[in-house]
């Protein structure tokens, strides 16, 4: 069968461990040559997708992914901006230190990307961007002031910037993907209790595994989702129905 994303160029944000490797990995089946950002460094046996060094907070490093795709592809197709951390507190207690780090990565670190990437994609004619937000940006989570404000900033931006880098009738997608509590390890930190607690609030009485992620990434990546933009899947087993 022909693959979904044969000659496609993608970089991934936060592409080397948890939800954005599965998303590396998906989107690399399916044809896509993955250019996978993190802070540190990793190899891969895949030669479809390679390392990038890329801290989000940084402008210097963002330029420099930029000028290194558009010289050495000379287009990108899909971008998916994942990179993001947490600093749990209870509001009483968080320093402005947590408060800082979380927004400048997981919110700020977005906008750095797509401020290059969105309006290149515009002049290019085509692109997809999916923003990876959080079942926490939608309900809030005790301890997560932060984390919430990020991941729900995420939401305004990428409707911005649908409306926004499509305004002249250039087909670039933005959307966003919400998830629900994945296995991963930052997920794997939390209590067991509260773990527990989160399964029972979905429907399908369970958390989610980082490849049902990259799935939905697949969809918005690919030209199956070609007639959708500006929308919130949320991949979270139908927590709070
Ligand atoms: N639901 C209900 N009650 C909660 C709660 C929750 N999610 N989180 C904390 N509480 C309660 C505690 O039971 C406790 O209650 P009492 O005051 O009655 O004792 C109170 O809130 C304070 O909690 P702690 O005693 O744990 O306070 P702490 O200062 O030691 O720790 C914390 C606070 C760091 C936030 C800790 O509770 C914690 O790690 N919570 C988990 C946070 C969490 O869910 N993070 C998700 C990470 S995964 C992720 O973010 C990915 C994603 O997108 C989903």
């Amino acid at each position: 069968m022909e693959k979904l994303l044969n000659d496609k160029v993608a970089v991934v944000t936060g592409g080397t461990k948890g939800i954005g490797l599965e998303i590396s990995k998906k989107l690399a089946s399916e044809g896509a040559t993955v250019i996978a950002c993190a802070r540190n460094p990793v190899t891969f046996d895949n030669k479809n997708i390679q390392y990038f060094r890329l801290d989000v907070t940084s402008n210097e490093e963002c330029q420099k992914l930029f000028d290194y795709i558009t010289t050495q592809f000379g287009k990108l197709d899909i971008l998916v901006c994942d990179a993001g951390v947490t600093a749990d507190s209870m509001t009483y207690k968080m320093t402005d230190e947590q408060f800082d780090k979380v927004v400048g990565i997981n919110l700020k670190g977005v906008f750095n990307v797509v401020r290059l990437f969105g309006p290149y994609m515009e002049r290019q004619g085509f692109g997809s961007i999916i923003n990876i937000s959080s079942v926490v940006g939608r309900y809030g989570n005790i301890g997560q002031a932060n984390y919430a404000a990020s991941k729900a900033g995420i939401v305004g931006m990428s409707l911005s910037w649908a409306k926004e880098f499509a305004r002249k009738g250039v087909p670039v997608r933005v959307n966003v993907i919400s998830p629900g509590y994945i296995l991963t390890d930052m997920v794997k930190t939390v209590p067991q209790e509260l773990l527990d607690k989160f399964s029972a609030q979905t429907m399908l009485k369970r958390l989610g595994q980082p490849e049902e992620i990259a799935n939905a990434a697949l969809f918005l990546a690919s030209d199956l989702s070609s007639y959708v933009t500006g929308e919130v899947l949320n991949v979270d087993g139908g927590m709070r129905l």
